[in-house]
């Protein structure tokens, strides 16, 4: 039997219940950061040290954080359906809570890349990357992150898992940043298409349920398993 397919389009509101921080909300990592400063090429350019410093922090706090059960509400679903999981977030949160196949878009902040080769990436021990770790080739290693001006490499890949999707649920994403925002265009026609986030953006071709992603994401196994049985 051919097994219904969910993709899981996740941001960071999933991750806010395990106490990182969102980037838009009130309180969000972009209030106290430019993007410019710390999350672009150029920056990365202009002052390693405070790209470095920014990425050491999120590291930390990421080593504190443990998977809330939004991100256990997905992983159990496997149990039942073909899961894919497509996160912008670059925490390690999904892997964490048992997922087994979740596709980094925007990178992962557990690991380095080298900068004279970005197919080198290696995984970063403990929170602290600094000036002067090197890669085996002998350059400076720089976060995993995908930057804003990047290409998103996965990109494609991420297209391609939402096209064959019977289920698509997007949560805890405000869908501002692009080319991830439209993934969602990929579902096929007949996919029914869910949206969960307590403040929720504008997205007509959804049926949202505006609660926390542990509160939407249970009720959706309530659903789920009210199906199941056939009832
Ligand atoms: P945002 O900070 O833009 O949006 C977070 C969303 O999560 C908002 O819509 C909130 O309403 C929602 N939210 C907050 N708490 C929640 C909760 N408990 N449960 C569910 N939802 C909740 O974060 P993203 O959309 O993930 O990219 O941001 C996209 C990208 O922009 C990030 O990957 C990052 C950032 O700049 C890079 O750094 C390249």
């Amino acid at each position: 039997m051919n097994r219904r397919h969910i993709v899981v389009i996740s941001g960071a509101g999933l991750s806010a219940e395990s106490g990182l921080r969102t980037f838009r909300d009130n309180g969000g990592l972009w209030e106290n950061h430019r993007v410019e400063d710390v999350a672009t090429p150029e920056a990365w350019e202009r002052d390693r040290t405070l790209v470095l410093k920014f990425y050491n922090e999120r590291r930390k706090a990421l080593r504190d954080a443990l998977p809330n059960p939004a991100h256990l509400e997905i992983a159990s679903w496997e149990r039942h359906s073909r899961v894919s999981v497509i996160t912008q977030n670059v925490d390690d949160l999904h892997e964490r809570a048992g997922s087994t196949s979740v596709l980094h878009l925007h990178g992962e902040l557990t690991k380095a890349r080298s900068t004279s080769d970005p197919d080198l990436v290696l995984p970063i021990d403990g929170w602290e990357l600094r000036e002067g770790d090197l890669c085996p080739l002998g350059s400076q290693l720089r976060p995993h992150i995908v930057w804003f001006g990047e290409d998103v490499p996965e990109f494609s890949r991420a297209a391609e898992i939402v096209s064959t999707a019977d289920l698509l649920i997007v949560v805890g994403t405000s869908l501002q940043v692009y080319p991830a925002a439209s993934l969602a265009w990929e579902a096929p026609e007949n996919a029914r298409r869910i949206l969960v986030d307590p403040n929720p953006p504008d997205a007509p071709e959804f049926e949202i349920i505006a609660s926390k992603a542990s509160d939407g994401l249970k009720s959706l196994s309530s659903q789920f398993k009210y199906e199941a049985s056939g009832r």
